[in-house]
């Protein structure tokens, strides 16, 4: 098939990536030589990549498309069926800007807001427990700062089931078996209960503020001018929430990396030159979380001497990209000080995906998640003081997504 582009030889390499998870294409790339392999994945020939050149080619809209890429088994448990995701050209760009405009500046500040006190309402009763398990008390707090700031409502004690629902989601996405069918369990039961909500905002039986994503959501026409059918508006609404709750793994990192780097904590404490900004960058490039991202050739071309056939599915690999020796000096160290003069790439630094918001697929709730994870940070380091019992505190690069194996468990919280 694809000209001269190196071979993996394996007869299928789907049981390696389950084995290698975030570090598959990497190992390849390195024994290869490249930073470009084809290979087969369940019965399928596949070409992954990574690096800016290959990130620069696989946003370019002339060469790929998304619809067809990602596999049933993503669609059914983690992103849900003719979202965004799955949109090419003006349809696309149509339902992006919907997405994009729920990011204004006065949207983020109240968000902002939102965080702190759910932070401050939670942290009352850390004090009250031995024991606390931060990432699961930290997607609680996501959750309903989500839900809230996109105008959803819902009941205070069902709170830790609808966090749990979409924490089993998220955590769907590289599990086969159990875990695989617990998020599309918690899809289907989340994605009538959208349903429901957005019918009522749609019969006025509910009223909403018009910033609020419900609202946008439940309103937003097409291009031929008709409502969004109500299964997908559910899934663009989960779309907003279900990520916003995935943001507790960062956060989840970030409090190993204050509690591993004995700089850190005063450093981000004090904030000086941005450092709490520095520090978020740090925690998305250096930890493990979204693995690769997928998109078909629409239109068979040629890249650096490779063909590229019509119709192949193309992996680029963010981890490798965000950990790619000719892109960033010290790669395997954490070191928020890299982004001190940082510009900004929109190819080289891609932990949400790379290129444009618009005219690409570059994730839309890139600023939501750096905002919560200033303010939840902040929170952290400026407002509890907690000791960090042993524990164990690493992670599996093959499991898909990771997390300290402890889920970080802090004792004797109290707040300053
Ligand atoms: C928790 C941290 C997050 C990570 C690691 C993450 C990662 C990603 C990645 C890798 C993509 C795909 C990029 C591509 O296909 O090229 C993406 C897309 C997307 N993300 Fe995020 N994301 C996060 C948080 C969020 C948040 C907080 C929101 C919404 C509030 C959000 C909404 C979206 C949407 C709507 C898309 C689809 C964009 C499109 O297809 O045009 N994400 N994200």
């Amino acid at each position: 098939m694809s000209g001269n582009i190196p071979k993996n030889i394996s007869l299928d390499s789907s049981l390696s990536l389950l084995r290698e998870g975030y570090l598959f294409i990497q190992n390849r790339c390195q024994r290869l030589k490249t930073d470009i392999f084809e290979t087969r994945l369940l019965g399928e020939h596949v070409i992954c990549m990574y690096g800016e050149e290959a990130a620069k080619v696989f946003y370019d809209n002339n060469h790929f498309k998304r619809n067809g890429a990602a596999p049933k088994r993503i669609l059914k448990s983690l992103f849900g069926e003719k979202g965004v995701q799955t949109l090419d050209q003006s349809e696309h760009k149509h339902r992006k800007e919907m997405f994009m405009s729920l990011m204004t500046s006065d949207r983020l500040s109240i968000l902002n807001e939102l965080t702190n006190e759910e932070w401050k309402v939670k942290s009352r009763d850390f004090e009250n427990k031995n024991t606390v398990v931060l990432f699961d008390e930290t997607q609680e707090i996501m959750c309903k700062v989500a839900l809230r700031w996109a105008g959803v409502p819902f009941d205070d004690f069902e709170i830790k089931s609808l966090a749990n629902d979409f924490g089993m989601m998220i955590d769907a996405f590289g599990a086969v078996g159990v875990r695989h069918y617990k998020g599309r369990i918690a899809r289907v039961k989340t994605e009538l209960w959208m349903k429901n909500i957005i019918e009522q905002v749609r019969n006025h039986k509910l009223k909403q503020a018009n910033e609020t994503a419900l609202y946008v959501i439940a309103n937003h026409r097409d291009l031929n001018g008709n409502l969004l059918d109500l299964q997908v508006a559910a899934v663009e609404l989960m779309n907003i929430i279900r990520p916003i709750v995935a943001i507790a793994t960062y956060i989840t990192f970030g409090a190993l990396a204050i509690h591993e780097q004995p700089d850190c904590l005063k450093k981000v404490q004090e904030n000086q030159n941005n450092y709490l900004e520095m520090f978020v960058e740090e925690i998305r490039r250096y930890y493990p979380f979204a693995p690769f991202v997928g998109a078909r050739v629409s239109e068979g071309f040629t890249w650096n001497n490779y063909n590229f056939k019509k119709g192949t599915l193309v992996l680029l690999d963010i981890y490798g990209t965000n950990h790619d020796h000719r892109l960033w000096e010290k790669v395997d160290e954490f070191w928020p000080e890299r982004f001190v003069n940082w510009s900004g790439n929109r190819y080289a630094f891609i932990p949400q995906g790379g290129g444009e918001y618009l005219e690409g697929h570059r994730c839309a709730g890139e600023m939501v998640t750096i905002e919560i994870m200033k303010s939840s940070l902040d929170f952290i380091v400026n407002h509890l003081v907690y000791e960090v019992p042993n524990q164990d505190l690493s992670y599996s690069m093959s499991r898909i997504p990771t997390l300290p194996k402890s889920r970080f468990i802090i004792n004797n919280v109290k707040r300053k």
